[in-house]
């Protein structure tokens, strides 16, 4: 059947996204915990008896941390694609499907940040300016993210159900809300953590 380019292009789209997320419920059904126990050891010891950080544990530590990024960020763009459709043209069992997964995809990378990244990071012995601070503000955004998740993920079960159709506007400035804020927060990440991890020669105290 023919599809204006508009509609091809949101066919596209929702096939590359449901793809990646469909890719982040294989990796937590496959590798529950494997990074995210609090006790994964980030450093080794020297001849000197002095502690490093182990090149190849923070390499993983970022590559995880890009993996969430990446899920939440499929996350987000379907968010915007029903925002951009709303009120008119809505597919129901699209709002369903992701309402399904919007908790859970926000909560593993907060587990996966809390548990493993934040700890990490927090035992670098050079003080880097400003980072308490920074990991205390993005504990906080976790928090609310979570409960704003949950307000999402309920309001848009109930629109994909068919409820509420009158409230199409109010549920598109939500999930704009919501998916902006996801995206500063994990941009704020990228540019002020990831590279934490990258240098790899930081040293950790024993
Ligand atoms: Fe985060």
């Amino acid at each position: 059947m023919w599809q204006s380019g508009r509609d091809f292009s949101l066919i596209c789209i929702k096939e590359n996204v449901d793809a990646i997320l469909q890719s982040c419920l294989q990796h937590e059904m496959n590798q529950p915990g494997t990074i995210g126990e609090p006790d994964t050891p980030f450093c080794r010891m020297t001849l000197s008896g002095e502690a490093i950080l182990d090149t190849s544990a923070a390499n993983e530590v970022a590559k995880e941390l890009g993996f969430h990024h990446r899920c939440q960020t499929a996350l987000c763009n379907t968010l915007e694609s029903i925002a951009d459709n709303l009120p008119s043209s809505v597919d129901n069992q699209q709002c369903l499907s992701v309402a399904r997964r919007i908790f859970s995809t926000v909560r593993k990378a907060h587990e996966f940040e809390e548990r493993t990244l934040f700890p990490l990071l927090e035992a670098l012995p050079q003080p880097v300016d400003g980072l308490h601070d920074s990991l205390e503000r993005l504990r906080f955004e976790h928090w609310e993210d979570e409960s704003f998740a949950e307000e999402v993920s309920e309001s848009l079960r109930e629109y994909g159900a068919g409820g509420n159709r009158a409230d199409g506007e109010k549920l598109a400035y939500m999930l704009r809300g919501f998916f902006e804020g996801l995206r500063r927060h994990m941009a704020f990440e990228a540019e002020h953590l990831l590279p934490l991890l990258q240098t790899g020669t930081a040293t950790q105290r024993s």
